[in-house]
């Protein structure tokens, strides 16, 4: 092929997906299928690889991360990007109509109305139709230079289309929708993380990372609220958004022109309502008033637009008294204080404790003992004291100062330069951390062990019949019933539970061993890269950071827990109790049945029982053929939850049969 031809390749496919992404991401009305869309993806990016000169800066392919931002260069705004003023009840908007009245001469003009995203405002420039620069807010006249980051968002188009002008500075708001912030907190818990406290703050820390493909793992998005064009041929703001929706922006659905002050407040009242049914936070409504010329006739004060302002719904709070304050140790040794409050009617329910983080929050607020507090309820689940009422406070009161020791192994905590968190580094003996340790092991993205839970976990732990996850495979029948409300059939649940978890893959165990930041994913990539747990604990510090996707932080966790000889003592016991510690070997995937011999399975969608890989063993096991997209020939579709509707929707005009995982089991089961 000639380089002239690869390289019309390379920019039809960059067209294409381009156009793809703006079909799923802005109008939530995709044409292919993810798997094609992946496929067509995986085309570019192999071209791509071979024919590096051919690389445009904007491809669909940069989304997915891949460059290290060197450091953030500052850059200053073309106009400075400022704040709004702020209105906090009908009274204070009413005011606020009134001025821009006053000063217009007329009551013809129109707002439009926005919600007030909760995450962080962006500059991007456009030039040609292609996103050149993204720059954060800054202290608003300069800010950093994000660019690379920002183009790891998905629903953020590089590429303008249609009748776009030659220079563009459009200007959004970048956050993160509340599901994902609960599944990345997920994320982190599963991996001995401490959580983010809200969406907010991880959509303005994902920006700062410096690595694009850490960024990319941080489902953010975007809604553009604001356009510069250089020729003022647009009438108005409202209308300003729908030709920036036309060149292929994200602008939010939730936007309404309003003809008075009185649909305006209208648009506030329903939204005060119904923004829990969003699915990201708000934290008000942003009114602006429609017309350029007007806008311009407004002008600025030396800080806000007069023509704009905002309304910020009532955050409610409570005062209470503190009571006392605990230091939870969780699993991976992190401190966290809690307070104890006299208890308090917020929102409906009664506030009895709050989170107070680490020893910087503390410091932040100054509390002292028996102090008065006021709580709030934020994006976040647990309520949070946002400050002191000290008028309340009475003479001589104590600070409130994080223990020395642990208290609950008294080991001397640490705390390392940089971190917020203190450590108690006792994780060999000290109960909380061992007891949270097991909990992970058998938990059912781990070891999945039936007829174990995590109370159960405790009992034996407090009853001395386990000290560590290797202690599980050694449990007796003898042992076991004696124990209060154990019973003979809960029991030999117990063990079963824990005999099957030896067949469990090496990926499981490792994940299992509940190693600093080696969540899911991790464990995998160092299962297939290692092999065996004796390749994995004698791998250098260079061999575990040349892995896809380990870093170095990752890197120097592993090499740490096999510097333990306790845990080294550990993986010999579970070696003797023959728990798998490497990817299995040919003699273990011998096929089972011929039950599958000939059929060709598409696996979709998440499951409750199996995971995706053991699923796809099972087909295999069972003389099957695991495929990745359905086609005439599939043989059936084995469908979890959440299955694209594409895939379903396929397999339905295809007519091939969808079975759910209980069909499958009993497929397999029945003679
Ligand atoms: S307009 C001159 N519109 O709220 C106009 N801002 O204090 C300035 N925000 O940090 C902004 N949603 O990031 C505007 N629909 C919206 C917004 C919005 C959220 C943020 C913005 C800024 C703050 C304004």
């Amino acid at each position: 092929m000639s380089d002239l031809h690869i390289k019309e390749q390379i920019n039809a496919l960059c067209k294409e997906l381009q156009l793809h992404n703006y079909r799923y991401y802005v109008l939530a009305e995709p044409t292919i299928s993810d798997f094609e869309f992946d496929q067509k993806l995986k085309t570019l990016e192999q071209l791509e690889k071979q024919y590096p000169q051919f690389v445009d800066a904007n491809s669909p392919t940069q989304a997915v991360g891949g460059a290290i931002n060197p450091n953030f260069v500052t850059v200053k705004h073309n106009k400075p990007m400022l704040s709004l003023g702020n209105t906090y009840n009908d009274e204070e908007l009413l005011e606020f109509d009134g001025r821009v009245k006053k000063m217009l001469g007329s009551s013809d003009y129109a707002y439009t109305c926005e919600l007030k995203i909760d995450g962080l405002a962006i500059s991007l420039i456009y030039e040609n139709g292609k996103l050149t620069r993204a720059v954060t807010r800054g202290n608003g006249v300069e800010g950093d230079d994000v660019t690379l980051n920002v183009k790891t968002i998905r629903s953020l188009s590089k590429q303008l289309s249609g009748n776009y002008p030659p220079f563009l500075e459009a200007r959004g708001e970048i956050f993160m929708h509340r599901k994902a912030f609960d599944r990345l907190n997920m994320e982190r818990l599963a991996k001995g993380e401490t959580p983010y406290a809200n969406p907010r703050n991880v959509a303005a820390g994902s920006l700062k990372l410096l690595d694009s493909n850490e960024v990319a793992q941080r489902p953010l998005d975007i809604y553009v609220y604001h356009v510069f064009a250089q020729d003022n041929f647009l009438f108005g703001h409202f209308e300003a958004l729908q030709a920036a929706q036309n060149w292929g922006l994200k602008v939010s659905e939730f936007s309404e022109k309003c003809n008075s002050i009185l649909e305006v407040l209208n648009y506030i009242k329903h939204w005060e309502l119904k923004r829990k049914e969003l699915s990201f936070d708000i934290d008000g409504v942003v009114i602006k008033v429609n017309e350029f010329i007007h806008q311009e006739e407004l002008g600025f004060t030396a800080k806000i637009p007069r023509w704009a302002i905002s309304y910020k719904y009532k955050t409610e709070a409570a005062l209470t008294q503190l009571i006392s304050v605990d230091f939870q140790v969780g699993r991976t040794g992190a401190l966290t204080p809690v307070a104890n409050l006299k208890p308090v009617l917020l929102l409906g329910t009664t506030v009895k404790r709050a989170s107070l983080h680490n020893a910087n929050e503390m410091e932040r607020l100054g509390i002292c003992h028996n102090d008065w507090v006021y709580v709030e309820k934020g994006g976040e689940i647990i309520p949070k004291i946002t400050h002191v009422n000290l008028s309340k406070r009475t003479a001589f009161s104590e600070p409130i100062t994080m223990p020395s020791h642990c208290p609950e192994c008294q080991t001397l905590l640490v705390r390392q330069e940089g971190e917020a968190n203190h450590y108690c580094p006792n994780d060999v003996s000290c109960p909380p951390q061992v007891i949270g340790k097991i909990q992970h092991f058998i938990s059912r993205k781990a070891m999945n062990i039936d007829g174990l839970g995590e109370e159960t976990v405790e009992l034996l732990y407090r009853n001395k019949l386990i000290k560590g996850v290797d202690d599980l495979y050694n449990l007796t029948y003898n042992n076991l019933i004696s124990l209060e409300r154990m019973a003979d059939k809960s029991v030999r649940n117990m063990l079963k539970g824990i005999s099957d978890s030896k067949n469990k893959p090496f990926a499981n165990v490792l994940f299992g061993l509940g190693i600093r930041f080696v969540g899911e994913t991790v464990a995998k990539k160092l299962t297939q890269q290692f092999k065996s747990i004796d390749h994995l604990a004698s791998a250098s510090f260079e061999e575990l950071c040349a892995v896809d996707e380990i870093g170095e932080k990752i890197a120097q966790s592993v090499l740490s827990f096999f510097q333990n000889p306790a845990n080294l003592a550990l993986i010999q016991n579970l070696k003797n109790a023959n728990v798998q510690l490497e990817i299995a070997n040919d003699s273990q995937t011998e096929a089972i049945s011929t039950k599958l011999n000939g059929k060709l399975v598409v696996i979709s969608g998440v499951f409750a029982k199996y995971s995706r890989d053991e699923l796809k063993n099972l087909v295999e096991l069972h003389g099957g053929k695991n495929v990745g997209s359905i086609s005439a020939k599939t043989s059936f579709v084995l469908a979890g939850d959440n299955m694209g509707p594409a895939k379903l929707e396929k397999a339905a005009a295809l007519n091939i049969p969808i079975l759910s995982e209980e069909d499958f089991d009993a497929l397999l089961n029945n003679d």
